[in-house]
């Protein structure tokens, strides 16, 4: 059977969105599906694809631009098609401990496109993170890498596994 094409597509201002996309992607090749993972910016198209993970980072409460104005872009295509969303997130082990909601602006995307689910991971502040901001919070002992390997392995399974029980993989 022909393997189900998914497209993982992420906005990231600092490479931890890129990392968990990453990682999405190779998990759902694993689990034999055929994932290309793009960052958003560059999507024009999802007709290509079965089902599209689209995530982006959150800074101060709002989702990445990136992401966001590829929802707007292909929001027509994407409603057609299994849709999830993702957020990174956190620096803190929160994610980890409960389910942290939508911020409202991912919410209301989630609704206008149909999004079959959608996860807050935890992000990733280090030394390397450019900024004040970051500089200042890993100066202050508050930064670290709370992207957790366990925790998107599962997810992604999660969305191969619904995939497989629409009867579409
Ligand atoms: C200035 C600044 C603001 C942030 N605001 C939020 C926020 O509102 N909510 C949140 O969960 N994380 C917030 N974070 C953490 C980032 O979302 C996290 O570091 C993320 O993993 C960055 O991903 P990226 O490198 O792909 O952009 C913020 C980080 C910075 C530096």
């Amino acid at each position: 059977m022909k393997r189900q094409r998914i497209l993982v597509a992420y906005g990231s201002k600092h490479g931890a969105t890129a990392g968990i996309a990453e990682q999405i992607g190779r998990t759902l090749e694993e689990e034999g599906f055929d994932a290309a993972v793009h960052p958003a910016r560059d999507v024009r198209e999802v007709e290509g694809f079965d089902a599209v993970i689209l995530g982006g980072s959150l800074y101060a409460g709002h989702w990445n631009r990136d992401t966001m104005r590829c929802a707007h872009r292909n929001a027509e295509a994407l409603s057609h098609r299994p849709v999830w969303l993702f957020s990174s997130g956190p620096v803190d082990s929160s994610a980890e401990r409960h389910e942290i909601p939508p911020v409202p602006a991912v919410a209301e995307e989630m609704e206008r496109l149909h999004a079959k689910g959608h996860r807050t991971f935890g992000g990733s502040i280090t030394a390397g993170t450019p900024g004040l901001v970051a500089r200042t919070l890993v100066k202050h002992g508050k930064g670290g890498d709370f992207r957790n390997a366990e925790a998107i392995q599962s997810w992604a399974h999660q969305v191969g596994e619904e995939l497989r029980a629409d009867g579409k993989a």
